[in-house]
Order: structure tokens, then sequence, then C-alpha cells
């Protein structure tokens, strides 16, 4: 496991950006709320929520939520995601996440705080050996 690079101030301003967009949580169907932040290159914090929809597939997690808000506001460049949940325990992000996450870089932190206080910090890289991305699909 591998110690966050983050100062302490970083993770903070990351742990207060993810509560804050997991208490927008709109999960009337499971009752998980997820909140994810992303600290970009430049500094700045971009947070999203899972959004759930009554046809459950169409539901969206919080870090791929985080992922697209950042885009859609023309940032590139990152260095961590933080991702916490209202259960104790630390859940670790799903596999479509994971598969997002690194494409956005291959070299991301992850930062896994449970409400109980439980902190594990790890890398995308950790979490999904062997990925495949936008190189493998280009060819060389
Ligand atoms: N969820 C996330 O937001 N992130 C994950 O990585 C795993 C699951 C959400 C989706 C759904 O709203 C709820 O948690 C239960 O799966």
């Amino acid at each position: 496991m591998s110690t966050s690079t983050l100062s302490e101030s970083e993770i903070d301003s990351l742990l207060k950006a993810a509560r804050g967009a997991m208490n927008n949580s709109h999960s009337p169907y499971s009752n998980l709320r997820v909140g994810a932040a992303l600290l970009a290159q430049d500094g700045s914090v971009h947070a999203g929520c899972n959004v759930e929809s009554a046809s459950y597939g169409l539901t969206i997690c919080a870090e791929r939520n985080a992922v697209f808000r950042a885009i859609a506001d023309g940032v590139r460049g990152f260095r961590a995601v933080l991702i916490t949940t209202d259960r104790d325990e630390a859940l670790m992000p799903c596999g479509a996440c994971r598969q997002v996450l690194h494409e956005l870089d291959s070299e991301l932190e992850v930062i896994v705080i449970g409400g109980g206080g439980e902190r594990i910090d790890t890398t995308i890289a950790s979490l999904l050996p062997s990925a495949i991305g936008e190189a493998e699909i280009k060819g060389s």
C-alpha cells in the first residue's frame, strides 16, 4: 500500500469537497452516499457524487461524475482522487470507475476514506494492473 504524496492540507481540501458532494448524493435506491474529489495539477479541486436512476443501469458513480465535471470545465492533468462514503468502512472504487480514472492519469493517487475515519492510500495503477488505454487502442 503506497503512502500519499499529498500534504495534509491538500487531503483536507479534497475530503471537504468530497463530503460536500456526498451530501448532495441522489441515491434513493441504494441509500449509499458517495462523494469523490479530484485534485488537478493546477491545484483546483473537482467534486462529484453518485446520481441514481429508477432505471438502475443509468446510475453514475461519484468518481466518474467528478471526472466528467472536471473535463467539461476544461481541466486537464490530475494528481489524485479522494473517495468517501457515509459508511464507516473505506469502500473501494468500482471497476468501471477504475478504468475511467486510469485513463485520466495512469499514475493517479487514490485515497479512500470511510465515514468512520479508516483511510487507504493507493494508486490507480495498483487498483487496475494491465489496463487498456489510448496507447493500446491506437497501436504503435
Ligand atoms: N457507487 C459509486 O458512486 N462509486 C463506486 O465506485 C461504487 C458504487 C455508487 C453507485 C450507486 O449509486 C451506489 O454506490 C451503490 O452501488
